[in-house]
């Protein structure tokens, strides 16, 4: 167990296994209904929210509509989504739909596609939904705060015929890093965490809450939807006892199948729609882990097997998701552009202890930090990362690439850093067409790739939305101090 979970605070003493289970419906299999609609209201304010619960004090929060995560917005494929956002906070927002291939006035990019909103402010963001698949959205303005005090939340859009779950169920991951009175440490521009791996936290999140137990039925096939809200942790899920098939990644339908080394491993921002069919007894109990740091292993939560089973066995329908309408690009003709991202505290120094998952410790900030001191006198905050040698300060500069409109492009990013990157492009999904020179074996399409430190990676797209786009790490503290720029499509 990890010292980054354990401490400052205990968790809450297991709830009753099972406990309101009788309560709960269990459908025939068939797509799940949820509320559905296409015109929302979300207000960004203060709030507090039970995110420990059980004795434990509320924490202070920033949030949508109250809650963390914010409303889940439905929406169906196809169909136009209109969101009134209110900004409540003392300070500007914005809203970005991650992963939605919005026109770029809707893109919520503060001076780059629109003015931020100000305190007291609506703003109205109307666009249409083209992609079925699993998003969300949070603010891109200070993004490292705003999103790390809470201000997240899921949009789903739904296919015309989903495929065949009992549930369909969202869980959004976070990563909080607390006091030990429960209250968010506010060391928003901590110098580490900008240099080295983010603001990784210390208490791990399930929709707004430390769970225990999440209870399932034997027979029963679920849709988990799962999207890292994290502002920099990394999660590796291992499904105790279960052999979850990963249907969709970034929301983008791929060929349904079992993940490396089975972990499902979700980079910040990234989303994974897996079907999991649950298969054990009643009673019986299986930890679903995170991995992804070495020697910092710990229990997210444990399944709990409730009794009777809903049916004999997992049915055996097709779990294949329709395709989304993306342009394919065309790579005889794809012109080519190198990416170099560069950067980043003690790469040769700590290096090689960091590869692989390799974590810094909290309780490492006072001693690297007097180091740093003294081998990096005067270096700034915003500007310890780079895109091909720029650092970029605030959203709006001149665009790194200009692409031109309906052409296909392949990117080979290199990872140049000692540390992982999540690389984000806005109002585009791209294919992952390599790794180290390999293809991959699902070119699967994502809007956000994860970089192990020094790899390469090629992804192919075709610019197909005109506009100037943010194209930058999703570590929010890697955005702010430099890796991030614009891709302009014209
Ligand atoms: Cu999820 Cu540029 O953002
Ligand atoms: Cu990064």
């Amino acid at each position: 167990m990890s010292n980054h979970f354990s401490n400052p605070i205990s968790r809450r003493r297991l709830l009753q296994a099972g406990a309101g289970l009788t309560a709960m419906a269990f459908p025939a299999l068939r797509p799940a209904q949820a509320s559905v609609g296409s015109e929302y209201r979300i207000t960004a304010k203060p709030g507090r929210v039970p995110l420990l619960g059980g004795r434990y004090p509320e924490t202070a929060v920033w949030n949508y509509n109250g809650a963390v995560p914010g409303p889940e917005i439905r929406v169906r494929q196809g169909e136009r989504l209109r969101v009134a956002v209110e900004n409540r906070l003392d300070e500007e927002t914005t809203v970005h739909w991650h992963g939605l291939r919005v026109p770029n006035a809707m893109d919520g990019v503060p001076h780059l596609t629109q003015p931020p909103i100000a305190p007291g402010e609506t703003f109205i963001y109307a666009f249409d939904c083209p992609d079925a698949g699993t998003f969300w959205y949070h603010p891109h303005q200070r993004g490292s705060e705003q999103v790390g005090r809470g201000l997240y939340g899921p949009l789903i859009v739904e296919e015309p015929e989903p495929i065949a779950v009992d549930r369909d169920v969202t869980w959004v991951l976070d990563d909080w890093r607390l006091l030990r009175d429960g209250q968010i440490s506010d060391d928003f521009d901590n110098m580490m965490d900008a240099g080295m791996a983010g603001r990784i936290g210390n208490t791990a999140t399930v929709n707004g809450r430390l769970p225990e137990t999440f209870a399932v039925r034997g027979g029963e096939r679920i849709r988990l939807r799962l999207i890292n809200a994290a502002n920099a942790r990394i999660f590796a899920l291992a499904f105790e006892g279960h052999r979850p098939r990963v249907v969709a990644l970034d929301g983008q339908p791929v060929e349904p199948h079992a993940p490396d080394n089975d972990r499902v491993v979700l980079g910040p921002a990234m989303r994974a729609d897996l079907v999991i069919d649950m298969t054990g007894a009643p009673g019986a109990r299986f930890q679903v882990i995170d991995t992804f740091y070495r020697d910092l292993e710990y229990r997210l939560l444990d399944l709990v097997y409730a009794d009777p089973p809903l049916r004999e066995a997992p049915p055996d329908t097709l779990l294949r998701l329709p395709d989304n309408p993306l342009a394919e690009p065309d790579l005889a003709t794809a012109e080519r552009h190198e990416v170099t991202f560069g950067g980043g505290m003690m790469s040769g120094m700590m290096g090689g202890g960091m590869m692989d998952g390799g974590m810094p410790g909290r309780d490492m900030g006072g001693m690297m930090g007097g180091m740093m001191d003294r081998m990096m006198p005067g270096m700034r905050h915003d500007g310890v990362w780079t895109i091909n040698g720029i650092a970029a300060e605030g959203h709006v500069m001149d665009p790194m690439l200009t692409l031109a409109r309906g052409r296909s492009y392949v990117l080979a990013l290199h990872n140049d850093t000692a540390w992982h990157h999540p690389i984000h492009l806005h109002g585009h999904s791209f294919r992952v067409l390599g790794r180290e020179g390999t293809p991959t074996r699902h070119r699967e399409w994502q809007d956000t790739v994860l970089m192990a430190p020094r790899e390469r990676v090629e992804i192919g797209l075709v610019a197909d939305n005109p506009g100037d786009w943010m194209f930058h790490c999703h570590v929010l503290e890697h955005q702010a101090a430099g890796m991030m720029g614009v891709i302009r499509v014209t």
